[in-house]
């Protein structure tokens, strides 16, 4: 089973639930305002349009900052067909409109669920306290509408350059070469700068907006220890698109290293390191802060280098799991969901930022470094060696990796022309279940379309403290031998996870049920008698009501130490198992493979699925409302059953 082990923090968690749940209600109940949507009074009782509980809604943001809200829609006492959300952002003098929808297929007295993208403006936003209201319009009835309070921080401010703090050396990526100093001439603009969140709820420091990554692509030098973190120096480069302001500054997640120098498009750059502890669940926010020489034009695409070196540190997630460039005997196991990528290199660290990636990395020449994507060279000189891969599709920053120490390496390519590369740690074994590699992969392709990358196979390595396997795109990493189970899982991710991505940490399920249930569906094609059915009936009676299992609705994880519960992976799996049931294979496996294929390399958020399956069945769609509420956000064991759907 693809049980990945926070162990011991996970049963923490588990026992912590019922305080933390009794906490939660107190302060409902203290303050009623912060924690419902408030619904303004007007035009309520008459016939016209609702917006009701809204949520997702950030406390506070920068100005710039992207982030979904969600709600529902209702067309009270009268048909609608659609209606046009709007969203505005209320302060004192201030009224902007932030975001606008048209959400269809509006049922009398039905609500429907939205979810809305919200940009707030990068400049001109006071910082303050504001309310986001959203109202829907639907031929000119009045709406009733839904608002929350949020707090617009003080922008981040450029640095005025000091004697010390100005810029050095272009950064170069090989050691020996070292540019003359270039002292920064012009005074840097301050001004606003992109926001340094993109507004995810269970990690409210992640990301950062004003501009849009397009490819990195990294030249570093790893020098192993045994079991210790060795020292990982090079260049990270970043290729980029400012948004639609002009960028005075922008930031990057980076936690640990040095960072000796930073050129913007050739020019030195001043920087600034920033490791606060921040509230949140994600207890600290670690940034790189960049003001280049000139400002970057809107909309222009840009180049950033930073030059960095120092011990990886190892990066430890809210359920208490590492992650990041991770020891082992003899290299490194590299996995960074989700955060851990910032503890490797400097990035937009949030899986709606998707980017191609190109890796180069310098290490001792017995010593094999495998990247995502295809090898495009691996080349001895003198005493190292120098691998480089690349990944031409786009990628989630948390599914890089650069795992490397002693590898067996065997390669084939299957009758569809698909490569495989297995690496395998010698102290691993032969790691025999990799021989169902291809049989996983045909058996996917045929329930959900072909194979998303352009090579697979996987990295077996000993890392016995880490515990957990990734998904690692294109290659998954695995900790020891792997079951057949596990490679299914992972190779399952490939499509949800990998090409289809997670818009926000709370949509995990959309991984992790998604890959549970597909490694059941894979069990099924190799024996019939183990179905998908049968995957359902045991999550369902093996759990009963009132334990702790419920209480963590895989579509709305209650914290970032959730993220990877047992819940979000069965319940989940048991979500489309049940869906299944419900629709019959013909319209599931239609919405399996349009969910594939309609989103492949995007990002989505569960209300797309929802309406997905909204779409294609012919079950009514109220009733698959309350089956998805039920299943993936209510926090109590569903009652709705295929039974009695
Ligand atoms: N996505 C991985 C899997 O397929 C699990 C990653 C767990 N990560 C963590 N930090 N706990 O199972
Ligand atoms: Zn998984």
């Amino acid at each position: 089973m693809a049980r990945p082990s926070g162990g011991s923090a996970r049963a923490l968690y588990l026992a912590c639930a019922v305080s933390r749940l009794a906490l939660l209600v107190v302060l409902m109940f203290l303050f009623p305002a912060a924690s419902q949507a408030r619904t303004d009074a007007r035009g309520a009782q008459r016939a016209g349009i609702a917006v009701t509980d809204l949520s997702g809604v950030l406390t506070s943001a920068a100005a710039g900052a992207r982030f979904n809200v969600e709600g529902r829609v209702t067309a009270v006492g009268r048909k609608a067909r659609k209606a046009t959300l709007i969203a505005v952002l209320r302060g004192t003098g201030t009224s902007e409109r932030v975001a606008r929808r048209v959400v269809r297929k509006l049922k009398r007295d039905r609500a429907r669920r939205f979810s809305l993208g919200v940009t707030l403006p990068a400049r001109g936003l006071p910082a303050g306290s504001y309310r986001l209201r959203v109202c829907a319009q639907s031929r000119g009835r009045r709406s009733r509408c839904a608002s929350r309070p949020l707090t617009i921080t003080p922008p981040y401010v450029a640095p005025t350059p000091t004697p010390t703090a100005t810029a050095s050396a272009a950064p170069s990526a090989t050691a020996t070469a070292t540019a003359p100093a270039v002292t920064a001439t012009a005074t840097p603009p301050t001004g606003l700068v992109g926001g340094e969140t993109v507004g995810d709820r269970l990690f409210p420091n992640l990301g950062n907006t004003g501009y849009d990554a397009v490819g990195y692509d990294l030249a570093l030098t790893y020098q192993p220890l045994p079991f210790t973190a060795g020292n990982l120096a090079g260049t990270a480069t970043m290729t980029a698109t400012a948004g639609a302001d002009a960028l005075a500054g922008f930031s990057l997640d980076l936690q640990g290293f040095t960072v000796t120098a930073v050129t913007v498009n050739g020019q030195p750059a001043t920087f600034a390191r920033f490791d606060a502890v921040t509230p949140g669940n994600d207890p600290e926010a670690h940034k790189l802060r960049v003001t280049p020489a000139v400002p970057i034009p809107a909309r222009s695409t840009f180049t950033v280098v930073v030059a960095y070196s120092g011990t990886p540190p190892e990066i430890v997630d809210p359920d208490a799991s590492s992650e990041g460039f991770l020891p082992t005997s003899d290299g490194a196991f590299v996995v960074g969901e989700p955060m851990g990528s910032m503890g490797w290199f400097p990035n937009n660290n949030h899986p709606t930022d998707k980017a191609t990636f190109k890796l180069s990395m310098t290490v001792p020449s017995a010593i094999t470094v495998v990247g995502n994507g295809v090898l495009v060279s691996s080349v001895t000189s003198g005493m190292s060696r120098t691998w480089v891969w690349n990944e031409t599709h786009p990628m989630s920053t948390y599914l890089a990796t650069a795992t490397l120490g002693f590898f067996n390496v065997s390669t084939k390519t299957d009758p569809d022309g698909l490569p495989y590369y297995d690496a395998v740690d010698p102290s691993a074994g032969t790691a025999p279940n990799l021989a169902s590699e291809q049989t996983v992969i045909s058996v996917f392709e045929s329930r959900f379309g072909d194979y998303p990358f352009s090579i697979t196979g996987a990295i077996v390595d000993i890392a016995p403290t880490v515990g957990y396997a990734l998904e690692t795109q294109t290659k998954p990493v695995y900790p020891g031998p792997p079951s057949v189970s596990l490679i299914a899982h992972e190779l399952g991710h490939q499509w949800f996870g990998n090409s289809v991505s997670p818009a926000r940490w709370e949509d995990i399920w959309l991984n992790e049920g998604f890959a549970s249930f597909v490694t059941e569906l894979y069990g099924e094609s190799q024996n019939p008698a183990d179905t998908t059915a049968a995957y359902y009936n045991s999550v369902y009676n093996n759990n009963a009501a009132g334990s702790a299992f419920w209480t963590i609705p895989p579509g709305r994880p209650p914290t970032a130490a959730d993220l990877f519960a047992g819940a979000i992976y069965s319940r989940g799996g048991a979500t489309l198992a049940a869906l299944r049931i419900i629709t019959g294979d013909g319209e599931f496996f239609q919405i399996m493979r349009s969910w594939a294929t309609d989103n492949k390399y995007g990002v989505v958020t569960t209300s797309q699925f929802v309406d997905l399956v909204k779409s294609v069945s012919t079950r009514p769609d109220a009733r698959l409302d309350e089956f998805f509420q039920d299943w993936l956000f209510d926090a109590d064991k569903p009652t709705i059953t295929p039974a009695n759907f």
